[in-house]
């Protein structure tokens, strides 16, 4: 296989000259990887028909579908005609904060919509010159430990990027780039990585793409700035295509992705929380298991725990709440288990794990305290107040009744307590 060239072109282009480029270089039968920026995807993809040059985009949501504004989603991404996607590119790692947690969540979006990601690390020039870069790179690929063999298998490249090398026109020497290619390839090759590519990144230019993609430690590269270019692209692209990728053991040719449907079954639940380990499950091993953190969960993943649990339906109580006003943490039982449900006596404050059941009983209603100077009447524009009423068996209230959705939701949706189009009705 020869090696790869990948056009990242980043924040750059208009719709014409984006698809007038690509129709250049589809019109000279290259052989590229082209990531236009999202909004030029279409118009890119009508100039590849019949092409080896694959589209990809440069970055996509943590999230399925839903109400997340200006997100795109792999299959969005991937109905556009996109094979893969950036991920881990250190302008969004800085520029964004994503985080390992972040990138696998993108890992895991992008290869259960059948998106082939391009994985990219680096250290940045503090961490060079500290003496860490190996150790930062080699922590930087520590996530794809945690994803699935199958969706390992689907990571179409590795991008070794210094950040300090990316725009700036300084690129690293070939003893460098040498030096943390033996480094990335040792890491992948211990965890069955052997046939995925490892491209170098940072400040690429006609001058020396020959130099670098001489070199057996170096499958490809992935080119910024200089891929803007139809003539400096096309001249990057004559030395790599006079190069063969040297084989760590396995054939790195680029193989169809299998289809979405197949590889959602590889992932047994979503990864839409950030506490979640996700790892591969010994007994199943096209399996990965998401594990439900043993801390009690916080204020915000208590709906989200409450779903997990089957806890659909809204408070028909107050929850109890610490002074500052938020809500009190419930630990879970040994089997993860919100605690059982405790009958609610006299004077008892009620449990959080309460919530989804109806009270048998009537609520405890709080002895009047005895006022001691003469109290005021209400003023009628006092906004009312949420304490609940024990309902009457039967009581009809003037207020139209809320239909119970729980009742009609139809049937059993799979359990993927993350999936954002399954939200509870109150929300
Ligand atoms: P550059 O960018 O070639 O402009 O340095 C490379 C990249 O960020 O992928």
């Amino acid at each position: 296989m020869r090696k790869i060239v990948a056009a990242n072109w980043k924040m750059n282009l208009r719709r014409e000259s984006a698809a007038t480029l690509a129709g250049a270089l589809a019109g000279d039968l290259r052989q590229l990887w082209l990531f236009p920026a999202a909004v030029h995807l279409n118009s890119v993809r009508l100039q590849l028909s019949d092409t080896k040059i694959l589209l990809g985009a440069q970055d996509l949501s943590v999230h399925k579908d839903g109400a997340h504004t200006g997100d795109i989603s792999a299959e969005m991404l991937k109905d556009c005609g996109c094979e893969m996607v950036i991920i881990g590119h250190s302008e969004r790692r800085q520029g964004y904060n994503e985080g390992s947690d972040v990138l696998l969540r993108k890992l895991v979006r992008a290869c259960s919509a059948g998106l082939r990601p391009l994985f990219c690390v680096g250290e940045s020039k503090a961490e060079r010159d500290s003496g860490q870069a190996n150790a930062v790179v080699e922590s930087q690929l520590l996530i794809l430990k945690r994803l699935a063999p199958e969706a390992r298998a689907m990571v179409a490249a590795v991008a070794y990027e210094p950040v300090w090398a990316i725009g700036t026109g300084v690129n690293a020497t070939l003893a460098q780039i040498e030096e943390m290619h033996a480094v990335v390839a040792r890491k992948l090759g211990g965890i069955g990585m052997h046939a995925t590519p490892i491209l170098y990144g940072g400040s690429v230019t006609p001058e020396n793409a020959r130099e670098l993609l001489a070199s057996r430690a170096v499958d490809g590269v992935l080119v910024g700035g200089a891929s803007l270019n139809y003539d400096a692209l096309s001249r990057i692209d004559d030395c790599a295509k006079a190069q063969e990728i040297a084989p760590r053991g396995v054939s790195a040719q680029l193989e169809p992705a299998p289809p979405p449907e197949a590889l959602a079954l590889l992932f047994e639940r979503d990864t839409d929380d950030f506490n979640i380990e996700v790892k591969v499950k010994p007994a199943a091993p096209a399996a990965i298991v998401a594990e439900v953190p043993a801390t009690p969960p916080s204020d915000g993943a208590l709906s989200r725990y409450e779903q997990e649990m089957g806890l659909r339906k809204p408070p028909t109580q107050p929850l109890p709440r610490t002074s500052q006003g938020r809500l009190q943490p419930v630990a879970p039982t040994s089997q993860g288990k919100l605690p059982p449900v405790r009958p609610v006596s006299q004077g008892s404050v009620p449990v959080a794990g309460d919530i989804s059941r109806k009270a048998t009983a009537p609520l405890p209603t709080p002895a009047p305290a005895k006022p001691t100077t003469p109290v005021a009447p209400k003023a009628p524009s006092e906004a009312p107040t949420a304490e609940v009423k024990p309902e009457a068996p039967g009581a009809k209230t003037d207020k139209p009744e809320k239909p119970d959705t729980s009742k009609n939701s139809g049937p059993a949706k799979k359990s993927n307590i993350y999936d954002d189009t399954d939200r509870p009705s109150w929300v």
